[in-house]
């Protein structure tokens, strides 16, 4: 059986009511069930978390290890742009890992067109609101199996 975790940074817990013109109406409950139907179709174990706090994060990223999780799928927020800390965590793991954004961030601010945790992933999904999740679920389960 695969096991992912997948893991959502700060501000992400307001989705639905934050700005909704940017990052949708679904609220991040709603994602979640939508992401546990899929994986359960799948034959997935699925582990769902947000955290507003960039060492939880961490820890959660280290512990996906020691819990026995075959991969990650991270939308690290705005820790994105400069968490040196959470993209280590990833490339300290080792385990393959998807950084998934709801918004384009290569189309809004400059600050948020870098992402300092993409070069620890194997990819970045971005731009396709929360069918992103999906995408990289359906991308991580294929390279999983290959391997
Ligand atoms: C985000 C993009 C980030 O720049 C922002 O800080 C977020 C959400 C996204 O999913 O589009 O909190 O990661």
């Amino acid at each position: 059986m695969i096991r992912i975790r997948v893991i959502n940074g700060p501000n992400l817990n307001l989705l639905g009511t934050r700005e909704p013109e940017i990052y949708g109406s679904l609220s991040l409950q709603d994602i979640q069930r939508r992401l546990e139907e899929e994986a359960k179709e799948q034959g997935i174990v699925l582990d769902f978390y947000q955290s507003n706090h960039e060492g939880d994060i961490v820890d959660k990223i280290q512990d996906a290890l020691s819990a026995g999780f075959d991969g990650i799928i991270i939308n690290p927020g705005a820790f994105t742009h400069y968490s040196y800390a959470i993209r280590d965590a990833i490339s300290a793991v080792k385990l393959p890992a998807i950084e998934v954004h709801l918004s384009n961030i290569h189309a809004r601010e400059e600050f948020r067109s870098k992402s300092v945790v993409a070069p620890a992933c194997i990819g970045q999904i971005c731009g396709l609101g929360a069918d992103g999740y999906s995408l990289a679920l359906l991308a991580l389960h294929k390279k999983l199996r290959r391997s």
